[in-house]
């Protein structure tokens, strides 16, 4: 695509002038927009890039070894993986409220990005994934009132706090455009094309109290629902698919025993920009053989339920 290999070189121009020999410190969250970002930053100042993973275990299965292996063994960046399931799940402990566990999230979240953050020596700039939607929505929104559904995990007042200047590469893109200049900056295309991943991860799928039990669980069966999802190729026609596990546990029969273990929700939809959204219509032979799979491969889960609500009423995710 010439229009993307101009705009990739000009942008590699623009970065070199702004941060000169200056370092860069960029959280990488393994969704698009801060790969893209990453990626275009490394081209353009290579080894004064460093990038931090927030691990708050509550990723999906081996999901941060592929973005943390991706990035510094094949393409050679410096990340810095933080591991800090530990605090995370420590804080959310009895935690059952949706609000408070996205502000928990949300506040670590800093805290930690922080903590890394600071032990990179002589770091002035700070890279963002900010696309031009975003600078849009955020003007739009400054000047009425709005109605807050659910409080939002970002990262934003963190460079003024830090004392860092902005980098961010994709103002001028939209989606669609990113992912033509990832394509472009050499990044897999299995990995340009993910559905969207929200910051609190897991835990707004796993609705009321967070455990490792129950996230275990989730994270297995949800591995089984997107290898259906992909094997009957229609991961590209979802906007966005995942499991979420119900705080329930409800009896069935396996064998000749009685087993009683917990519910899950199956949740695809389709959607332009996440802010409606329809569910997907699968086959009932998808629906029934993915149910089968679910339950004799994943161990604790006894019950599929298929979630056939739209957006609105419903949101996207769980909580
Ligand atoms: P809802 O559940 O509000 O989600 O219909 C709409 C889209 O936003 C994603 N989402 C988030 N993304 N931080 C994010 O980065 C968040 O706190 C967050 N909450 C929801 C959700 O996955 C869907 O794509």
């Amino acid at each position: 695509d010439w229009t993307m290999s101009a705009y990739r070189e000009e942008a590699v121009a623009a970065i070199r002038a702004q941060v000169g020999d200056a370092k860069v410190i960029c959280g990488l969250s393994g969704g698009v927009d801060s790969s893209v970002a990453a990626a275009l930053i490394h081209e353009a100042v290579g080894d004064q890039l460093t990038c931090v993973f927030v691990d708050h275990g509550l990723l999906r299965k081996n999901e941060a070894e592929e973005v943390v292996g991706m990035f510094r063994d094949n393409m050679n960046l410096h990340v810095i993986h933080a591991d800090e399931a530990e605090l995370f799940l420590g804080e959310l402990d009895g935690q059952s409220d949706p609000e408070t566990k996205r502000k928990i999230i949300g506040r670590l979240f800093i805290d930690v990005f922080q903590k890394y953050a600071n032990e990179i020596e002589g770091a002035a700039f700070l890279a963002q994934g900010t696309l031009y939607p975003d600078v849009i929505e955020s003007v739009s929104f400054s000047g009425g009132p709005s109605v807050t559904i659910k409080s939002h995990h970002n990262v934003g007042g963190l460079p003024e706090k830090m004392g860092l200047k902005l980098v961010e590469p994709l103002r001028e893109l939209f989606k669609d455009e990113v992912r033509a200049l990832g394509r472009e900056l050499g990044l897999p295309s299995h990995f340009i094309g993910r559905h969207p991943f929200p910051g609190p991860g897991l835990a707004i799928r796993c609705p009321g109290e967070i455990t490792r039990e129950k996230l275990d669980i989730l994270r297995e069966a949800d591995a089984v629902y997107i290898d259906q999802i992909r094997k009957h190729g229609l991961y590209d026609e979802i906007w966005q698919a995942f499991c979420a596990i119900l705080p329930v546990r409800t009896v069935g029969v396996m064998g000749d025993g009685r087993t009683y273990d917990f519910a899950c929700a199956l949740r695809a939809v389709t959607s332009v920009d996440g802010m409606t959204a329809d569910y997907y219509p699968f086959s009932h032979e998808f629906l029934g053989e993915t149910a089968t799979r679910i339950i004799n491969e994943v161990p604790g889960i006894n019950r599929v339920t298929y979630d056939i609500t739209s957006k609105p009423p419903g949101t996207i995710e769980w909580e």
